[in-house]
């Protein structure tokens, strides 16, 4: 392809998130839910799933298009087996000025610690690591799974140790669950070279039964922080970026605040996002996607399927958190865990 290639508002295609698995090892309560996620749930059959070698291929199809950063994601993207090899591949792809892709993974951290260092070697540029709260009995009624806190911090560190830092950490608050948790998880990551991003809950999937009254406005999270420990904005790195950044002023760090429920950034939102089972999305929220499998299985050429996603990204309109009110919040949604957050 030639030229910059931009959706119907102007918005370029600089993020591909990739989800490797619908499974997870988690149950979170505003993602996977228990009563939803049962051991009867229909999960996505093994020949449903891209290959490693269709990823490799797509991917490659979107760094010709303009793509900068690939991101994998699942449910719980080091349940795939092999994982390693993945990104090994992925790693070895370049962008057409001759680049290597950022690439990176959002994980729960539970098999971090036994991973990383593989994961590095494989050439991953960094890891985004969710923890929802510090204290153990929180945790572990978050993720409604049993899993200690520890872990997670282990794999923290053992991603920081092999090179994957700084490691951005995810936290979801929900009110009246884990908002008292702000101040802790603040206070264990300032000094520790690792950025917290707090994050509103959102009204993604079908399941999690969200309400706005439940949502913390990032406004609110930054005003607890300043209280205790003065906060200055940093500019974005990049234009598009979902994180607010800010620092501490007496130097403990970066933290940010992702703030899609009280201030949308769909005007700069230039990620798709590649299901488990390769059906191509424009938005997190949307109601279907275009099924990328059908073509690659179909025999379709390079060229061919290079051309069709110009033209899904061209025909590209979605702006769903502008528009999204307590009244609007869509119905019928894909899952948080089959498309990758
Ligand atoms: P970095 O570029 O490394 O900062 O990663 P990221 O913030 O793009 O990705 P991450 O997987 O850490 O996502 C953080 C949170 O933002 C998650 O809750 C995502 O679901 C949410 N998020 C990411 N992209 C979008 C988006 O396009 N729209 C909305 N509404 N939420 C998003
Ligand atoms: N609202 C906001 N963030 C969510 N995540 C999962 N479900 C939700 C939700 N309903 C987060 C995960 C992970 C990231 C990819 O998305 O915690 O960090
Ligand atoms: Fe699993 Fe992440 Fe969803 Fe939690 S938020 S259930 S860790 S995919
Ligand atoms: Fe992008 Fe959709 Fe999120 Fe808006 S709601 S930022 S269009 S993914």
């Amino acid at each position: 392809p030639t030229g910059r290639l931009l959706d119907a508002r102007s918005r370029p295609l600089h993020d591909l998130r990739i989800s490797v698995t619908d499974r997870c090892n988690f149950r979170c309560v505003y993602c996977m839910p228990k009563e939803v996620f049962t051991k009867d749930y229909p999960y996505l059959p093994h020949a449903s799933l891209l290959s490693f070698e269709e990823i490799r291929r797509l991917a490659a199809l979107f760094l010709a298009h303009g793509t900068e950063k690939i991101r994998l994601t699942g449910g719980e993207p080091l349940l795939r087996k092999n994982l390693e090899s993945l990104v090994a591949q992925l790693a070895d792809l370049r962008t057409p000025s001759g680049r290597a892709p950022d690439l990176t993974l959002t994980t729960n951290a539970s098999l971090l610690a036994r991973k990383a260092k593989a994961l590095a070697d494989a050439g991953l540029t960094r890891v985004t690591v969710s923890l929802d709260a510090l204290d153990d009995a929180t945790f572990r009624r978050m993720n409604d799974a049993d899993f200690p806190v520890s872990d997670v911090l282990r794999g923290i560190d053992a991603a920081a140790d092999a090179g994957l830092g700084p490691v951005k950490v995810n936290m979801v608050v929900k009110r009246g669950v884990n908002d008292d948790q702000v101040a802790p998880m603040a206070r264990y990551f300032r000094n520790s070279g690792h950025i917290l991003r707090f994050i509103e809950y959102m009204d993604v999937g079908a399941s999690n039964g969200w309400k706005m009254d439940e949502v913390v406005p990032s406004a609110d999270v930054l005003a607890r922080l300043h209280a205790e420990w003065p906060l200055e904005s940093l500019e974005p790195h990049y234009s598009g970026e979902v994180a607010q950044r800010w620092r501490y002023a007496d130097g403990g760090g970066e933290v940010g605040v992702i703030s899609s429920v009280t201030q949308a950034f769909c005007g700069t939102c230039s990620r798709a996002r590649l299901s488990t089972e390769g059906k191509l999305y424009l938005c997190l929220f949307a109601q279907r996607g275009h099924d990328l499998r059908a073509l690659v299985r179909g025999g379709a050429s390079d060229a061919e399927l290079s051309t069709v996603i110009g033209q899904i990204w061209a025909g590209r309109n979605d702006n769903y958190s502008e528009v999204r009110t307590a009244d609007t919040v869509r119905e019928q949604k894909i899952e948080m865990s089959y498309i990758g957050g």
